[in-house]
């Protein structure tokens, strides 16, 4: 799927990030394989595509650049499809191809008839041959992938920088006998590449962190400061008060998917942001928000406990543990094993697997939620 270009809406509300884009830029020039990771909602897609955007208009960087930017919560994971996927929206690109006919490039066979370097048909063929047989080498095909889109930039004499948006997927290939250890065999795929940079971006920060901190330069992107949040809020809702604009900040938490949805709401709500009073109002439209299933902010948390939840492993288990933390701030191990009935090391254990897909973290020695959002939902909906 190519990458959507901005809006014109978008691009108005778009509050541009400087300092990552300049790391993108460091990291991609130096030709380092980038690994891109903030809680959802952080605005990472967004910052992949203000980038790409902004490397072709830049003429001098962008001559012989080609992005490709691949969504692989879209593209079906297995092995053998992501390859020919993969492959596709890569020789779709280089080949500057119109984006109806992306179709077409996911077939090997059309990609044969293409006038493409004797390497990269070699590879094409080798990638057929296996697909052919009744138990491909899943191994190899997505090797063979990573060295297809190597020689394909090579032959164009093009750098590619290579997007994989929601990257976690490729630890679903574990799944697979013969690959096992997928970050081994991306690694070893890739450590070579001088013609490919990649740029891979998630969400499950501690997992992805954890699995790729070695191969990858990782770029974490935190959440808005106060004045960054003053700033993009303003967008929406025009000049506001510096107290109210706090308050803002204090809800949403600096996440900016949150604080575009509380903004546009208060717009709808014609609440006064120029005056202080307003300071309370904001409290209770949030409040509002929060406990109606139909928002955004609603929507958003409950997405974020779910997806955390079904990837703990034990969920059941869990959420005694996830209530106890929703409903009582900065408890130590013990106050949640005994307000669990379970033993320290149990509590532990369980604690350790909600730090795992991110939902609870330890600070000094208590735990608490990673997303004030995600807490404060809890505990209004009483879902745990
Ligand atoms: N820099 C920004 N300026 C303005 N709005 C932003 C910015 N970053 C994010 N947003 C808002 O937040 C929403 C979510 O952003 P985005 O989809 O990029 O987040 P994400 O980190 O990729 O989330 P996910 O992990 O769920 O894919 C956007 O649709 C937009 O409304
Ligand atoms: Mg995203």
């Amino acid at each position: 799927m190519p990458q959507k270009e901005l809006s014109n809406q978008e691009k108005s509300l778009y509050y541009p990030r400087q300092q990552y884009l300049d790391l993108l830029r460091r990291n991609i020039s130096h030709r380092k394989h980038t690994l891109l990771l903030a809680p959802r909602g952080m605005g990472k897609s967004m910052l992949v595509r203000q980038f790409f955007e902004a490397e072709k208009k830049d003429k001098s960087a962008a001559l012989n650049r080609t992005f490709v930017y691949l969504d692989l919560a879209r593209v079906s994971i297995s092995p053998e499809n992501f390859t020919q996927e993969f492959i596709g929206s890569v020789a779709h690109a280089v080949q500057r191809a119109k984006d109806t006919e992306l179709l077409k490039y996911q077939d090997i066979d059309f990609l044969l008839q293409q006038n493409i370097s004797a390497d990269v048909k070699e590879i094409l063929a080798s990638i057929r041959n296996e697909l052919q047989k009744i138990k491909p080498d899943q191994r190899l095909i997505l090797t063979q992938a990573f060295a297809c889109a190597e020689q394909l930039a090579k032959g164009y004499n093009k750098q590619l920088v290579i997007a994989l948006d929601d990257a976690e997927e490729l630890l679903g290939f574990d799944n697979y006998p013969q690959i096992r250890d997928s970050v081994q065999l991306f690694a070893d795929a890739t450590k070579k590449s001088s013609s490919v940079s990649y740029l891979l971006v998630s969400s499950f920060t501690s997992v992805m962190r954890k699995r790729f901190s070695q191969t990858l330069e990782v770029i974490t992107l935190e959440a808005l400061s106060a004045k960054e949040t003053h700033q993009l809020a303003e967008k929406i809702v025009g000049k506001m008060d510096e107290r109210v604009a706090v308050q803002l900040h204090h809800w949403c938490a600096g996440i900016p998917s949150v604080t575009v949805a509380l903004a546009e709401k208060l717009v709808q709500a014609h609440i006064n942001v120029k005056d202080v009073v307003s300071v309370q109002k904001i409290r209770e439209v949030f409040a509002q928000e929060i406990a109606s299933p139909e928002s955004q902010i609603y929507r958003y948390a409950k997405e974020e406990f779910f997806i955390a939840l079904t990837h703990a492993r034990g969920a059941s288990l869990l959420k005694s543990i996830v209530r106890v933390v929703a409903l009582h701030d900065n408890l130590r191990l013990t106050e949640i094993a005994r307000k669990v009935y379970r033993s320290g090391p149990v509590t532990k254990s369980l604690l350790d697997r909600l730090g795992e897909v991110d939902l609870i973290k330890k600070v000094n020695s208590t735990f608490e939620f990673h997303s004030p959002i995600v807490k404060n939902w809890c505990k209004t909906t009483a879902v745990c």
